[in-house]
Formats: C-alpha cells, structure tokens, sequence
C-alpha cells in the first residue's frame, strides 16, 4: 500500500513538472510576419498552416486600428461570412497580444468588412501541449480502454487524391458510399476556387436537380474544412456552370454520435481530433509561391 503512495506521489511529481516545463516554451507569433494584420488574400491560411499554436502561447496583431481592429468571432460561420455582429471579443490598440487559453478553433477577422472579405481573417487551431512533448514524456496516461470504440472526429478528404474536381457524380458516390461518417467528423474540399465552391444544400429534389433555392452554406477558398455538426443528409454540390450537372455533387449521411462520445471523458480524448486535424492539414504543402 504504502511504496504504492509513494509510485502514485512520483507519477504526480513528473507530471505536474512536465506540465510546467511544458508552459515555459509558450511563443509568441507576430500574426503575418512582416506583413502584420492586413489585407491580403490567403495570406493568413498559408501563415497558420505551417504551425502548431498551443495553449498558452499568443498572438501578435499589429495594423492601423484607424481603419481596422482585431475581432474574435464565435464559429467558422462568421468567419467565412465576415459577420462581427456579435463578437466574442474586440481588440483595437493597434497592437494587440492575444493570449491562446483554451484548445480549440479560434476565429479572427476583422470589423472592417470590405477588408475581411478581401481576405483580413485568420483562424488557428489550438492543442492543449506539444504533441513531441508528450511523447516523449516519461509518463504517459495508459490509453483509456474505450479508445478504440469511440469514433474521434475524422478527416475526410473528398475525392481523396482527386479532390474536388472530378466530373463524375459516380465517383462521388463511390467516394463516400463505403465510408461511415459521424457528428464531429470533417469534409476537406480541395479545388481551384477560379474554376469551383462548394455549396451545402438541404434538399434531394434540388441535389437530383442541381437547381437550388436556398443554401445552407457556400464554401469558395478552394481548401475548405467542414465540420459535420449535424446528423442527417448533407448534400454538397458546385454552382459554378455546369459543374453540378457535370457530376460535381456529394451527398453524405451523417450519424449521430454513439452515448460513449457524450459522456465527460479525460480532455486529452477530446483532444486527440485537433491533433490528428493539426498533423493532418500540415501534411498538405501550400503551392510553391513564385
Ligand atoms: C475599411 O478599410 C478601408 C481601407 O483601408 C478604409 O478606407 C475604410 O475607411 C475602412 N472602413 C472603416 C469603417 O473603418
Ligand atoms: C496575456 O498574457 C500576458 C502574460 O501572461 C499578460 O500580461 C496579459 O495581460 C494577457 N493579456 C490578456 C488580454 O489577457
């Protein structure tokens, strides 16, 4: 009982240094390098695409605050439409350091909106510690023994190599009729934005058509990350002429997630998604710029 205690005590004592070790390397970025906080089309994506932001590092806005200002917005809905309606933070000196506290998305653009929409947005995806560090970690948690049951958030490539820009509704089909997606799971969609977008629509008659009324959501970066938050069908088509009709549809059934995902479960199991998101889209190399 006793050299137990003593075995639990030492496995605390390593841990808690690891963590404080782990909070000493927080960095800071100057967001946009030399460029700052500015307008400038997919400058931001190719700039956080490159890194890995942890909990506890920050991020440096410097711009002109008479014209611009630094605000954070609650989802990647906001983000993509410019909306600062209803902020979750404003930053306005003009030289903003903005602490990383929590894991997780965070979404920044700007309120001046003609200057988002020409590209004035960032979003960063935050992991809760290094993952080299934690594997290198004397002590590692043993892995919770549902681990292998549970369907962490995964990462769909659509088209896989192909990506989304094949006429051939078939091979969408194909693409997505083996595989069993889940609430938290992702679609990357990867196309030239000239040619292509990605449009989300709810209706089958409108799929089968390829004429909608309505939209759920449009999607034109041509690297675009969409979550599935919503089980159900999700239809996906491209309203650039023709394309539609040319094949260039995707329709996916979303489950619900199973009970063992809902339950309160060890952070790091929520986690392991991020991580595996963050590893994943550093595995795409941005184009060569010339
Ligand atoms: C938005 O930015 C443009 C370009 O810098 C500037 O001319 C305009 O005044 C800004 N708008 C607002 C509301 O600050
Ligand atoms: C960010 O962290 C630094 C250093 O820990 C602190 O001085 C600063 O007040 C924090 N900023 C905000 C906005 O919380």
């Amino acid at each position: 009982m006793a050299t137990k205690k003593i075995f639990f005590g030492l496995v605390l004592a390593v841990m808690t240094l690891t963590v404080l070790l782990g909070s000493c390397s927080a960095k800071t970025y100057k967001v946009g390098d030399y460029h700052g906080w500015t307008a400038n089309y997919d400058m931001y994506y190719s700039w956080a695409r490159g890194k890995e932001f942890h909990v506890g590092d920050s991020l440096i806005f410097n711009y002109d605050p008479n014209v611009n200002d630094v605000t954070q917005v609650s989802g990647g809905l906001k983000y993509r439409f410019c909306d600062s309606s209803s902020p979750k933070a404003v930053y306005k000196t003009g030289q903003d350091v903005v602490n990383l506290t929590e894991p997780g998305y965070h979404f920044f653009i700007t309120s001046n909106h003609s200057l988002c929409t020409s590209g004035q947005k960032l979003f960063v995806l935050v992991v809760q510690e290094p993952p080299s560090k934690s594997r290198s970690s004397p002590i590692s948690p043993p892995p919770p023994s549902n681990n292998k049951i549970v369907p962490v958030g995964k990462m769909y490539k659509v088209g896989d190599s192909r990506g989304w820009s094949v006429y051939n509704s078939y091979y969408y089909y194909r693409w997505s009729e083996p595989k069993e997606f889940y609430v938290g799971d992702n679609l990357f969609f990867q196309y030239n934005k000239d040619l292509n977008d990605v449009i989300e629509i709810s209706d089958e008659l409108e799929f089968r058509s390829c004429e909608p009324t309505s939209r759920v959501a449009e999607y034109k970066t041509g690297h675009d990350l969409i979550k599935l938050t919503k089980p159900g069908v999700h239809y996906f088509i491209s309203l650039k002429t023709g394309l539609c009709q040319a094949g260039l549809k995707l329709k996916v059934t979303v489950r619900p997630l199973p009970q063992a995902v809902t339950s309160p479960n060890v952070p790091t199991i929520r986690l392991s998604p991020i991580e595996r998101l963050n590893r994943w889209l550093r595995s795409f190399r941005p184009p060569p710029h010339h």
